[in-house]
């Protein structure tokens, strides 16, 4: 495997045929964890003309990047020692403080693309300032096919200082398009999670879905664009919530009342049993849905359930 010699200097040779040929130098950055998704980073910075240095706890999986121009770092504290920009896709926060243990961090600007909670980030922050470094966090909202990809969609939530994004905003939207939430280094993770906890909320109404149509003459491949379909138009209901808990007036704009909807449950419930598929999925939500009728108004929409969650 290729360990090639680690740049300390503050410019490189692909930096400085950029001078020479008039082009902007693209900044150089090392990237620790080279898992799925590091791989996938590390790739599109690369394509981009990043010089990079990377690192990964099983030595073998950097070779691929090495072999497209990477540098590798023969520890961590290496790697974070070859530049100022330092971005981190380990597996969790504790694979963090253990890769990081060594690694002399001051004036370094670490941004960690792990995924972690809210809290995590904000501990995680002030570890970094403590050991001298200005942090970022971020959210990845993609699987790694879809990064080097603009057309995909991909994107990452940023969050803390805005100086620091501003100052590295190029760079780092250089494997997927970039969104900063807020100083707060916990609203990356916030965002990142409260998306992924409403995805998978669609993935449990899809999955009893499925399993109602189990014995009957109906197939998964016929059902499935009927049910992108229903799902991607129901989604805008998001924006009538978000406006009904922000006036606080839950009646606001309901064609479907919280009334009605109780009164179908049955229907439900008695499907799932005459089709021997379990309520398990669905019976939680009934349940809140059941409870705010007991103490709101039939006339509501569906958004006091909520209310209900928040402890
Ligand atoms: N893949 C996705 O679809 C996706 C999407 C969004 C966000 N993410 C987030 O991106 C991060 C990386 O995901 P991934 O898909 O790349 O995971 P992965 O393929 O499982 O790779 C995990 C990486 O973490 C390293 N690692 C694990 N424990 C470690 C430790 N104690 N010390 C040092 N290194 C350690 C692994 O090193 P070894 O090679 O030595 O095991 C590997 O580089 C995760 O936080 C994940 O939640 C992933």
């Amino acid at each position: 495997m290729t360990h090639n010699a680690v740049e300390h200097t503050t410019e490189n040779p692909a930096e400085a045929a950029d001078h020479t040929a008039g082009r902007t130098p693209k900044t150089p950055l090392t990237l620790l964890g080279l898992g799925a998704m590091g791989t996938a980073l590390g790739r599109a910075w690369l394509a981009a003309g990043h010089p990079l240095t990377v690192w990964n706890r099983t030595a073998a999986r950097a070779e691929a990047l090495a072999a497209e121009g990477a540098t590798v770092a023969a520890s961590a504290a290496e790697a974070v020692a070859a530049n100022g920009l330092v971005v981190v896709c380990l597996l969790d926060d504790d694979s963090v403080e253990q890769a990081l243990a060594d690694a002399d961090l001051t004036g370094r600007d670490l941004v960690n693309l792990v995924t972690g909670t809210p809290g995590q980030a904000r501990d995680r922050a002030a570890w970094a300032a403590a050991r001298g470094a200005r942090y970022l966090d971020g959210g990845i909202m993609a699987v790694p096919p879809m990064i080097g990809v603009p057309e995909a969609g991909a994107y990452v939530f940023y969050s803390g200082s805005a100086e620091l994004f501003e100052r590295h905003r190029t760079t780092l939207a250089a494997p997927a398009a970039v969104r900063w939430v807020g100083e707060d280094p916990g609203h990356a993770a916030l965002h990142d999670v409260a998306l992924l906890s409403a995805m998978y909320g669609m993935f449990a109404g899809a999955a009893h879905a499925f399993a109602l149509i189990g014995e009957e003459d109906v197939t998964p491949s016929s059902l499935a664009p009927l049910l992108a379909d229903w799902l991607a138009a129901m989604a805008p209901a998001v924006h009538q919530t978000a406006a009904q808990l922000e006036s606080g007036d839950y009646t606001l704009g309901v064609v479907s009342n919280l009334g009605m909807q109780v009164a179908g449950v049955p229907t439900f419930l008695r499907t799932a049993e005459e089709q021997q598929v379990s309520p398990e999925l669905l019976s939680p939500y009934f349940e809140l849905m059941r409870r705010r009728l007991e103490t709101g108004s039939a006339g509501e929409d569906l958004v006091g359930v909520v209310d209900l969650l928040r402890r």
